[in-house]
């Protein structure tokens, strides 16, 4: 969604939050603005399209100052104008925002017969001209803010300057990510800590409800007027590893990424052929008492969830249901005892994600039921770890790329492990399958590595689908969702309409968009399901279907007329879903560059998805 940056320094700081923005240009990018005091005047440039025009903007009108706040925008009220585009000035305030604030509207009329003049369509305005108001009866900007947030209804994250107060920098923490930055003589606020790795690397993070004032020496955390005290991190070193190297896009450098991320991720998990005492240690009394799982997701998250729930079921007979947050939050779902809720996200601050898991939470402590929560996630510091009984992390290292690539494959890896040590824990697993898909486990760095060797044929196969305008998906038991998985990389990437579907669904309608000019995508791993897969291969052909095979090597399915075959090593078919993501990912990507398309920064969509 969104992006905040904003600091106070001795130094002029435009370049770093130039320099933040385009690192957080991968959450939303219709628009950015920036807004620096300098000699007591408010001086703001905005600009539509990539922060690069931004930049040369702020370059040519020589912008300069030592507290600052700059934004970069995915539209949701308003289309991307420049009028739309944060900062937003009243009088002598420039605020920034993330989220939605809901009672805009209400707001809005009373702020209008006050005598207020609206320059945008934004809901974010409205806090400019509230804290400009409250300012005319309240003397400093930290209490006039305090005053008017219990106005605020909605999520949001804000930063704050005032012309009259050239030294502070006041924000706002409300259900959208916001940490700040310590720095020496200096400090900054960012909705992502990615956006401040060049300035620092110790980081505040602050909690839903908290009011910061930064100055250049002193950082003061409020909550109800109070102060509080937030530590202060460090952060890892190799947290900080993301440019594209060597690669044209951070889509490709993160698919390439899979062997090595994969191996961090079952690492933390595995000693040799066992798993570690230690990993999820602090859960086992939790695993022993759970009688079901809850998986709940969204997009590429929710595919995985739909893979973990063929896993607990087969492997350790452990009822499973998953649903996608964004309908589960509002459905009214009954909350049973001893059920494990799993939360899985990439980013941990999934809106309708994280307000699932808040909302059961609540339903479950007003019934006095005793249910555990946990999240997969890939970033340490996320509300969703921070808010859930236990976590485990995918050790992905920062995903920039929108399509999510590694996070998903760590994802599978993860859920694999936790249904592992659950099966453990209640003894419903046999140490022979334990042991079996351990040593896969080990050996699928190998098998991703081999998998990638396919790329040119993939390239090749790719240049088929460039003048396409639909394409079908097909795969059976945990190849289903990877068919989901690769319909959604190759319509977000390079927007041509594409449908996952289970196989056997195929004669049930989908069977009737299949012609000449239809590509039909099949995942044919050498598993229970091969050979009625083969049979659907045919209903496809008979009506003059094109098929593109991503098959195992020993599958028996050869190359012919409209049947191209990419063969696939052949892995322990319990981690297949794994290892053919990777073809799918590559085919996408290779279609996208093919059709041009901005395959990192895709069309209307936004990397971490913080308002609902
Ligand atoms: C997929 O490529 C997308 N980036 C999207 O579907 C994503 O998986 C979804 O928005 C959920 O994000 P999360 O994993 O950060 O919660």
């Amino acid at each position: 969604m969104c992006g905040i940056v904003g600091g106070v320094a001795e130094r002029n700081i435009s370049h770093v939050l130039i320099e933040g923005l385009k690192r957080l240009e991968y959450r939303g990018y219709d628009s950015a603005g920036v807004a620096v005091i300098d000699h007591g005047d408010i001086l703001r440039e905005r600009r539509v399209g990539k922060v690069a025009n931004l930049a040369e903007a702020v370059e040519q009108a020589e912008i300069s100052g030592s507290l600052g706040i700059a934004h970069t925008r995915w539209a949701t009220h308003g289309k991307p104008t420049e009028a739309n585009a944060h900062p937003h000035v009243s009088g002598k305030v420039a605020v920034v925002h993330n989220g939605i604030i809901e009672n805009y509207q209400d707001i809005k009329q009373s702020l209008i017969a006050l005598g207020y003049h609206f320059s945008s369509q934004t809901d974010s305005e409205v806090v400019a001209h509230l804290i400009d108001h409250q300012l005319k009866t309240t003397a400093d900007l930290l209490t006039a803010v305090q005053q008017i947030v219990p106005q605020l209804k909605g999520a949001y994250a804000l930063g704050i300057i005032h012309t009259d107060f050239p030294d502070q920098l006041v924000t706002v923490r409300e259900g959208s990510p916001l940490v700040i930055g310590v720095g020496i003589g200096e400090n900054f606020i960012s909705s992502d800590q990615l956006a401040l790795l060049p300035v620092t690397n110790r980081f505040m993070y602050l909690e839903e409800g908290d009011i910061a004032l930064l100055t250049r020496d002193h950082i003061t955390v409020f909550v109800d007027g109070q102060t509080v005290q937030r530590p202060i991190k460090e952060l890892d070193a190799t947290v900080s590893n993301a440019s594209k190297g060597e690669y044209k896009h951070y889509m490709l450098k993160e698919i390439y990424e899979q062997p090595e991320a994969i191996q961090q991720t079952i690492s933390q998990a595995l000693n040799g052929n066992v798993l570690r005492e230690d990993f999820l240690a602090s859960a086992v009394v939790d695993f022993a008492r759970i009688q079901q799982v809850q998986i709940i997701a969204c997009g590429t998250s929710y595919h995985a969830g739909m893979i973990a729930k063929y896993w607990f079921e087969q492997l350790i007979d452990l009822p499973c249901q998953v649903e996608i947050a964004s309908e589960y939050r509002y459905r009214s779902p009954v909350i049973v005892a001893d059920t494990l809720y799993v939360c899985i996200s990439q980013s941990g601050e999934t809106a309708d994600t994280l307000a699932a898991l808040r909302d059961t939470q609540k339903r479950a402590a007003a019934k006095h039921c005793n249910i555990s929560t946990l999240a997969v996630c890939n970033v340490a510091t996320s509300s969703m770890i921070r808010e859930t009984d236990h976590h485990l992390l995918t050790l992905a290292g920062p995903e920039i790329g929108v399509a999510s690539t590694k996070a998903f494959t760590t994802q599978l890896a993860a859920l694999m492990l936790l249904v592992l040590k659950i099966g453990q824990v209640k003894h419903n697993i046999s140490a022979q399958v334990l042991t079996e898909i351990i040593v896969a486990l080990w050996h699928l760095p190998k098998v991703l590595t081999d998998t990638l060797q396919n790329d040119r044929n993939i390239l090749a196969l790719s240049t088929l689908f460039v003048e396409k305008n639909h394409c079908l998906f097909l795969g059976r038991g945990t190849e289903f969702p990877i068919a989901l998985e690769g319909a959604l990389k190759l319509k977000e990437i390079s927007y041509i309409h594409a449908e996952g579907y289970a196989a056997g669904e195929l004669k049930h309608g989908p069977l009737a968009l299949v012609d000449n000019d239809m590509p039909v995508v099949i995942l044919a791993p050498q598993d229970h399901m091969l050979d009625k897969l083969k049979s659907n291969m045919e209903e496809v052909q008979a009506r003059g279907g094109e098929l593109f095979v991503f098959a195992d090597e020993h599958s028996g399915i050869q190359k012919a007329d409209r049947q191209h075959v990419v063969y696939v090593p052949t892995i322990d078919e319990r981690l297949a879903p794994i290892v053919y993501s990777i073809p799918v990912q590559l085919l996408s990507y290779h279609v996208a560059v093919l059709r041009g398309t901005d395959v990192d920064q895709p069309r209307n969509l936004a990397k971490s998805v913080t308002v609902e």
